[in-house]
């Protein structure tokens, strides 16, 4: 969590603007010392990507989070911050890698290869038809990101809801920028349920994630770094991949961008990825003195690497607003980069694909389709709302 005491600073700026704050980041140095904040950050997209291969510089530090709050909140959140510390994203211990593996491996297309087939049939079953009327956010993104997630799972499909309310309370907590008694309480209690949600998953649960999450379980993982495991697996892939839909869905509806997207969906979801940026940062701590384009980090500094900045920095991306299809693949940081680089990036992207498509398939792209998109933001995340869909001619 930013400093409490916090009046403006760079993590304000983005949950207010993330344009004008990406823009005021990009054109200063990088890295770059936040007083206010109390972080350092790096914009531009270079930088970024050397950061994030760079050994010395750890995840997200639970000291580091919480050094504003006082001993009270600092103990009411050690529940909270022990179980994020056992995130994929945020631990390098031995568990969690033994856990990377097993769930990259789990999350190859071979592991299971008629998980594609599930997931274009899921979104051509829930696509609204017509579009004209309906809320895309409610009616079709997310019932069909948390049926092709909780496929993945081999959860019960009707734990679904549920989940999704734990997840969302976990992320919340994860992106305040200042102690709320108020999520602190539903973060807790949500932990709580899902715990027990998690030991009875590991039991009776099928598939190749299931798999290899009990595999870890039998070489020295325990329950709670399952339950992380699971809740890092639920909320990467729910909510960023909700907020790339939407972007998606609002880009297809641009003259040439179905026919663009017809002729290379890999360019086009790639580019949707690197414009939604869903993800503002990677929080990392330096574990030791680090130099950075020649400006010295010292050892214990908290570092925000920019990556939606990182992914408009118009030094790499000429235009860097405009979706086109022909920049190479994957050149975005919207996944990360280096040992973090997200488990779900190929997962992430078929969603997108088979989500867009069956979108293009009721309709979405003729001239008579008009969506409206309406974003939540928070310092670290932009969060899909709602999308109306309305009729181009009224
Ligand atoms: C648009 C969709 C997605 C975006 C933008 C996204 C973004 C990211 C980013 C930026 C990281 C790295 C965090 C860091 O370095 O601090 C990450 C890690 C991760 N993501 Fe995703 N993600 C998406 C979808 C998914 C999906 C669908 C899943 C799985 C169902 C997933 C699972 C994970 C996991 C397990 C990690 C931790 C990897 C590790 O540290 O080994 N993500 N994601």
């Amino acid at each position: 969590m930013p400093s409490k005491n916090a009046i403006t600073n760079t993590y304000d700026e983005m949950a207010r603007d993330r344009t004008s704050a990406v823009h005021s980041l990009l054109s200063s140095c990088s890295p770059l010392r936040d007083e206010e904040a109390g972080s350092w950050f790096v914009a531009d997209h270079e930088t970024a990507k050397k950061a994030l291969a760079l050994p010395g510089l750890l995840p997200r530090d639970s000291e580091n989070a919480t050094a504003d709050l006082t001993d009270a909140q600092r103990r009411r959140v050690r529940p909270l911050e022990l179980h994020l510390g056992r995130w994929l994203a945020f631990s390098d211990r031995k568990p969690q890698r033994d856990l990377r593996q097993g769930v990259r491996r789990a999350l190859r297309p071979g592991a299971d290869p008629a998980r594609l087939d599930r997931l274009h049939g899921a979104a051509h079953r829930l696509v609204p038809r017509p579009l004209e009327g309906s809320e895309l956010v409610a009616d079709f993104i997310t019932p069909f990101t948390v049926e092709a997630v909780t496929d993945l799972l081999g959860a019960e499909p009707d734990s679904g809801p549920d989940l999704l309310a734990w997840g969302a309370d976990l992320v919340a907590y994860l992106g305040l920028d200042r102690y709320r008694e108020e999520v602190v309480e539903r973060a807790l209690d949500s932990l709580a349920r899902l715990e027990l949600h998690v030991a009875e998953w590991t039991r009776t649960a099928r598939g190749a994630v299931p798999d290899a999450i009990r595999s870890a379980l039998r070489h020295g993982a325990t329950g709670q770094d399952a339950t992380a495991a699971f809740a890092q697996l639920l909320t990467g892939g729910v909510e960023p991949t909700r907020s790339a839909l939407v972007t998606g869905a609002v880009s297809l509806t641009s003259v040439g961008h179905p026919e663009a997207f017809r002729r290379a969906p890999e360019g086009y979801v790639s580019e949707v990825l690197r414009v939604a940026s869903p993800f503002h940062f990677a929080p990392r701590t330096a574990g030791s003195d680090l130099q950075l384009r020649g400006t010295r980090i010292p050892a214990g500094a908290r570092v925000s690497v920019v990556l939606c900045a990182a992914n408009h920095d118009p030094a790499r991306f000429a235009s860097p607003e405009s979706i086109d299809p022909g920049r190479p693949l994957r050149d975005h940081l919207a996944f990360g980069h280096g040992r973090h680089f997200c488990a779900g990036a190929g997962f992430a992207e078929e969603m997108l694909s088979a989500g867009l498509e069956a979108l293009m398939e009721a309709g979405l792209g003729t001239e008579n389709i008009r969506v409206t998109p309406r974003y939540e933001r928070t310092a670290g995340m932009t969060r899909a709302a709602t999308l109306t869909v309305g009729h181009g001619l009224c």
